[in-house]
């Protein structure tokens, strides 16, 4: 999937910043700006440090130094990636999303399949909310509500449904509507019954649990049973849009509050989801049944730091635990555990304890890798058979760290309590990861925990990106003072200093702005945003939020822009004077005439604007 340009600025330009950043943080008016305590749970304030420019539709914060426009905001704070971000932001503009056909893997057929089915799966999905809504008074569903806590209100929040006891009720609904058989057949809803032939419903008398990303697209269901029969739910068939592996419940809800927090809590079901979600604890996901993955461990990244894993204590839960701790760890997340007395999950928890008793449970949850230690130590003894043992279950688990400090805060931890040199620990660590290089090269073995992979942030590549290092500061306020207002912008162009830059990449910025200004010279304060998609690092373009030039005055930034000028000139005559020393001798006469001619030019420009200045000062 690439998106054009064009497409990515016409979505940027009917989307507005301040809508998003406000269902995160409550922005005041300050000025030009608005300001609010910053969304980003990279830190921890009690004043305001996060600014929005409503005109120029680009954010920062003084705080943790995140800049950026509409995009960066909803890739960093929501975890989208850049075309998640496109299409949300299409979606909410109702700006229809082009179909290329160029390009294969992602063509436009399967693209507006996929739209399809996640159509087909919301109108079942509604027509499952309204059987609930009609059926909701039968004793059994009442039964089953009322013993579970689920109130009306999640039931809206979490689109809860029914399906009915009909054969083919979703089936009937759906055909009425024009719905293919072979779609419906497609996302798991309904099976052909191999004695007659005929389609049938799949989810029957089922409560039925919509499954939504972050986008809040209905990829999938899970279907429980009112009662004690088998199986207990039933999930959807992994299809195109849904992929169990890369799913975690609940997400569409919870991704802000796990930002907020900073903080995510993995369980391992619907209801336990739900059960923390009514107690007010509103940072969790779950995965759905399935073992945690590497791609669920990316996305939590993506939102925040720490995750506490809430499993079950029977021993397959301990050891789900156990597995997903690798996983973790070589995300570079801090993870912490808690294990619930064998078959008791949160839910029953609550009802026993009480939600504040979970809460603080929660609050107070250890290491995950201490605890997992700890379960390796019952009943250790100190024998060098048992410290071997110990050590070759630990390595795995050790060797995935991808944080420096915490490896050796766990390595420490490891010597004193199996009373091991650490250097004995490092043996063993680097013998591993032989081991298991060859292994891979040979028969990778699917039990083994991952080695740590190396991030690879976004694989599409939409917009060839100017990356500035150590851009000049002269060089640097000068384009931020012409990104201020259009006649700063007209005056810094036409006085022909950018010839003088000595920043390739600025230069470029320059270049592509002055086009694009060109082309829409009406809308002067799109420009940052819009430069916003091409720039690294954002704050390049955001220094209009701080000194010195938030609250400049005319006066003070004509100031700044002659100074810039000679400062940049003054580089430039410098480099000039250094080439043509190294030229002298090799050229002939008129070229040295020429190049002493422009020295002198600059020199006079120079000599000028010394003398434009003085009076003022
Ligand atoms: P649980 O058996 O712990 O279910 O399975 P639960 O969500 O806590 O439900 P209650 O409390 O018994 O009502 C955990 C998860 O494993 C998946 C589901 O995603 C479930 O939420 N699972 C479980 C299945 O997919 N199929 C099953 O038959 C059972
Ligand atoms: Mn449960």
């Amino acid at each position: 999937m690439a998106f054009s340009q064009e497409f990515i600025e016409k979505v940027r330009e009917a989307s507005n910043l301040v809508d998003e950043v406000s269902q995160f943080t409550e922005l005041k008016r300050a000025g030009s700006q608005l300001t609010g305590l910053c969304p980003f749970p990279s830190h921890n304030e009690k004043t305001a440090s996060f600014s929005v420019s409503e005109s120029k539709q680009v954010y920062h914060c003084f705080g943790c130094k995140k800049s950026g426009n509409i995009f960066n905001f909803l890739q960093e704070l929501r975890g989208f990636n850049f075309p998640e971000a496109i299409e949300y932001l299409a979606q909410k503009a109702s700006i229809p999303i082009p179909i290329e056909d160029n390009t294969k893997p992602f063509s436009s057929e399967s693209k507006n399949a996929k739209k399809t089915l996640l159509a087909i799966n919301k109108m079942a999905g509604e027509y499952y909310h309204l059987q609930l809504k009609k059926h909701y008074s039968n004793p059994a569903i009442q039964q089953f509500l009322s013993s579970r806590g689920l109130t009306k209100d999640i039931i809206k929040t979490f689109h809860l449904g029914f399906s009915t006891s009909s054969w083919s009720g979703l089936l009937d609904h759906l055909r009425s509507r024009g719905v293919s058989l072979k779609l419906i057949e497609q996302l798991g809803l309904i099976k052909k019954s191999k004695k007659t032939g005929d389609y049938f419903d799949l989810y029957r008398e089922r409560i039925m649990f919509p499954i939504l990303n972050p986008m809040g697209d209905w990829i999938g269901f899970g279907g429980r049973v009112l009662d004690q029969s088998l199986p207990k739910y039933i999930n959807s068939s992994e299809s195109e849009i849904f992929n169990k592996s890369k799913t975690l419940y609940g997400l569409d809800e919870t991704a802000k509050h796990i930002r907020t927090k900073d903080e995510a809590i993995i369980v391992e079901g619907y209801m336990d989801h739900i059960a923390l979600y009514k107690s007010g604890i509103k940072n969790a996901v779950a995965t759905l049944g399935t073992a945690l993955t590497p791609s669920h461990a990316k996305m939590l990244k993506r939102l925040c730091k720490k995750v506490i894993v809430l499993f079950d204590g029977d021993s397959a839960g301990r050891s789900a635990a156990e597995r997903s701790l690798s996983i973790l760890l070589s995300e570079g997340l801090l993870v912490h555990g808690l294990f619930l007395p064998n078959k008791v999950d949160p839910d029953d928890f609550i009802n026993e304890n009480g939600k504040d008793a979970l809460i603080q449970k929660i609050e107070s949850a250890p290491d995950l890798f201490y605890l997992i230690i700890d379960a390796y130590l019952t009943d250790y003894s100190g024998q060098p058979s048992e410290q071997v043992t110990i050590l070759r279950k630990t390595v795995p688990i050790l060797s995935t760290v991808s944080d420096p400090v915490l490896f050796d805060i766990y390595k420490n931890e490891v010597s004193q309590r199996l009373k091991l040199d650490p250097q004995t620990i490092n043996k063993a660590i680097a013998s591993y990861k032989k081991e298991r290089q060859r292994g891979l090269s040979n028969h990778p073995s699917p039990s083994s925990p991952p080695l740590p992979t190396q991030n690879k942030a976004n694989n599409f590549k939409y917009i060839d990106k100017v990356v500035v290092k150590n851009p000049p500061p002269a060089e640097k306020l000068l384009l931020n003072i012409a990104l201020m207002k259009s006649s700063y912008f007209t005056q810094i162009l036409e006085s022909g200093i950018l010839e003088h830059f000595s920043h390739q990449e600025v230069r470029k910025i320059f270049s592509k702005a002055e086009q694009t200004y060109r082309q829409m010279p009406n809308k002067f304060d799109n420009l940052t945003a819009l430069l916003g998609s091409y720039v690294e690092p954002q704050n390049l373009l955001t220094m209009q939020f701080g000194p010195p030039l938030l609250n400049a005055q005319e006066e003070d930034v004509q100031k700044m822009i002659v100074d810039c000028q000679q400062k940049i000139k003054e580089v430039t005559l410098k480099n000039l004077v250094e080439k043509t020393k190294a030229k002298f001798g090799k050229t002939d006469g008129s070229d040295q005439l020429q190049e002493l001619e422009r020295i002198m030019n600059i020199y006079k420009d120079k000599h000028n604007l010394r003398n434009q200045k003085k009076p003022q000062s």
